[in-house]
């Protein structure tokens, strides 16, 4: 089984404590979102692995550390995931993005797809998948299975606030994949809403609502 990380960092408990309140607008929500995977994305990397190259600096020949192995790739679930992709590209400006574009069904809850494009070498990167909530898991099930469908092998999760189920489900149809997530929530209401959560992840990084 692959594992379930909460990352539970003081200055990510306490940006998720602001990002949850009901008072909090869509433009501090945004750039919450993004100090936030920008946390997630460091602890996320902690583990890459490392090669020794020769270089020069102005005084000295020297070995300096330099990341080693397979390239990444992040692919946001459309649309929330979309507000953690710059804090990513921003601590990895190689990474390649892949988007799959899937909205939940209000009465089924089931995901629909509407989207998917993947870098054209998706199965030579490790690849993140980003979604801020992770709530039945239908979304991220499905877009892990599109990516899977397209011969990636390596992935793991991120998440913002997960609810068991959904940590439950993807773990279920996807035991290979990691699930790293800053708050693991505790359950879904009847309408399928993490609870407490932060509402409709979407809507309030874009403020349709
Ligand atoms: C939200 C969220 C996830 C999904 C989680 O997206 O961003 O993708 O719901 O729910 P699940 O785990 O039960 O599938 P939504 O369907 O609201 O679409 P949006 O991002 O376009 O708002
Ligand atoms: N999608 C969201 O944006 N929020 C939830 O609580 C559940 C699904």
């Amino acid at each position: 089984m692959a594992i379930l990380k909460v990352m539970d960092h003081p200055l990510i408990q306490h940006k998720m404590g602001v990002l949850r309140r009901v008072e909090t607008g869509s433009k501090e929500f945004r750039e919450l979102v993004n100090e936030i995977s920008m946390l997630m994305c460091y602890e996320a990397t902690r583990n890459l692995p490392l090669m020794d190259v020769e270089i020069e600096t102005p005084v000295a020949k020297t070995t300096v550390k330099q990341i080693a192995g397979r390239t990444l790739g992040i692919v946001p679930i459309l649309r929330a995931g979309l507000g953690m992709v710059d804090a990513m590209l921003n601590l990895i400006p190689t990474a390649k993005v892949g988007h799959v574009g899937l909205y939940r069904d209000p009465e089924t809850l089931n995901p629909v797809e509407y989207y998917c494009k993947l870098p054209y070498d998706a199965p030579e990167r490790d690849i993140f998948v980003l979604d801020p909530m992770l709530a039945t898991g239908g979304s991220a099930s499905a877009a892990i299975q599109f990516i899977k469908d397209k011969g990636v092998e390596s992935i793991s999760l991120l998440c913002l606030i997960a609810a068991p189920e959904g940590v439950a489900r993807v773990q279920k149809d996807h035991p290979d994949v990691d699930i790293l997530v800053a708050a693991l929530d505790e359950k879904l209401n009847d309408h399928g809403y993490i609870v407490p959560g932060l509402g409709d992840a979407g809507d309030r990084l874009f403020g349709t609502k």
